[in-house]
């Protein structure tokens, strides 16, 4: 049984009165009492559109142990946005904690889901607390749920490799009516291997996103007691993410089979089939993309020893641009 917070339920409550921010929805609810998802005009808050802009850069970890001064030393990338207009700010273990109290969270897809669940659960239990459950999430192809106790927050990763197990995932909520508040998905990669068919591809994200619309809007069956916010109906407002397919390093990747099938152009057909699926925000869908292929591709070869698979400063900026997001849309910059 999952309880929101006070936290929490003021995000969604917020996020419902979003209206202000955005006049030219407002003549579209008088008219209707229904609160159409209408992606295409939030996504047009400017703050939404320089999420991406991070610049990495190298940080001398072992700068503590002070003589070294090799190129051994220059240990890990760090990021930040280039120009931040839009204040955007990294949350801390306790913002986040905030924000997601009492949260059900649900992550799908492939590796690059998982790792973006794993750069979450770090955030939030800090990395002995993901140490210790570290062998559970990271048993290869299969399901793992995590309650964090101290905030009330469920986290659900699903081993979904294909675009088709997505959609099977959107259908098994629609048909019990219980959604999470955040969902985060993407998938791709091993289409491209297994499959390799991008125009097949692109007719899976099509009835993928359909099925997606069908799920929006979702009429919450919250009252609003406990919240001291007094609205009748509170709409639940489904925060719903793309996890994009990573920069591909071709020479780097590790089988003769991935090489040969996850080259350049494939790459290329893929993302185009994604962006003409309209299932992103950038093209007046639902989802809003999680660009792992640009951050990837900004933090470089150096972040990759797979060239497929970064490291998880890569996840941990997509985490926060997923955050702000979030935040945006809710109406609440820290
Ligand atoms: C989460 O919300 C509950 C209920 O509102 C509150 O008691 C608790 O302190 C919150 N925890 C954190 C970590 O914010
Ligand atoms: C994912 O979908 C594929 C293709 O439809 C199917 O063969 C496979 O069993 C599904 N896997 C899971 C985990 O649902
Ligand atoms: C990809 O799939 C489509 C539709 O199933 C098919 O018509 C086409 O021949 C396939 N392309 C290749 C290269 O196999």
């Amino acid at each position: 049984m999952l309880f929101f917070s006070c936290a929490l339920f003021i995000t969604l409550a917020v996020g419902v009165h979003i209206t202000p921010y955005f006049p030219s929805i407002s003549a579209f609810l008088s008219a209707s009492e229904v609160i159409i998802p209408t992606p295409a005009i939030l996504y047009h808050d400017s703050c939404l559109l320089l999420l991406h802009r991070v610049v990495y850069k190298d940080v001398r970890e072992c700068d503590v142990d002070s003589n070294f001064d090799d190129t051994e030393s220059v240990c890990k990338r760090s990021w930040d946005w280039i120009k931040n207009e839009c204040e955007f700010q990294k949350l801390k273990r306790s913002d986040a904690s905030d924000l997601l109290n009492g949260s059900w969270v649900v992550v799908a897809g492939d590796s690059q889901s998982r790792l973006m669940a794993v750069s979450l659960l770090e955030l939030i239990m800090g990395s002995e607390g993901v140490e210790r459950i570290k062998g559970d999430l990271f048993k290869r192809h299969s399901d793992y749920s995590v309650m964090v106790e101290e905030i009330g927050m469920r986290l659900d990763f699903v081993w979904a490799p294909y675009v088709a197990n997505l959609t099977q995932l959107t259908l098994r909520y629609k048909g019990s009516k219980d959604f999470p508040d955040i969902l985060m998905m993407g998938a791709g990669l091993w289409d491209m291997l297994h499959v390799n068919n991008a125009t097949e591809f692109g007719v899976s994200l099509r009835v993928l996103r359909d099925n997606v619309l069908a799920l929006l809007p979702v009429s919450s069956s919250l009252d609003a007691g406990g919240g001291g916010v007094s609205e009748p109906k509170a709409s639940h407002l489904l925060h719903l993410f793309w996890v994009g397919m990573p920069t591909l390093i071709t020479s780097m990747l590790n089988t003769a089979e991935k090489k040969e099938r996850m080259t350049t152009a494939m790459y290329t057909s893929y993302d185009n089939e994604l962006a003409g699926s309209n299932l992103l925000r950038q093209s007046g869908g639902p989802l809003l993309k999680l660009d792992i292929g640009l951050l990837s591709e900004f933090c470089g070869p150096r972040c990759t020893s797979d060239g497929m698979h970064y490291d998880e400063v890569a996840y941990n900026t997509a985490l926060q641009i997923m955050l702000n997001a979030l935040l945006i849309e809710s109406n609440q910059k820290p």
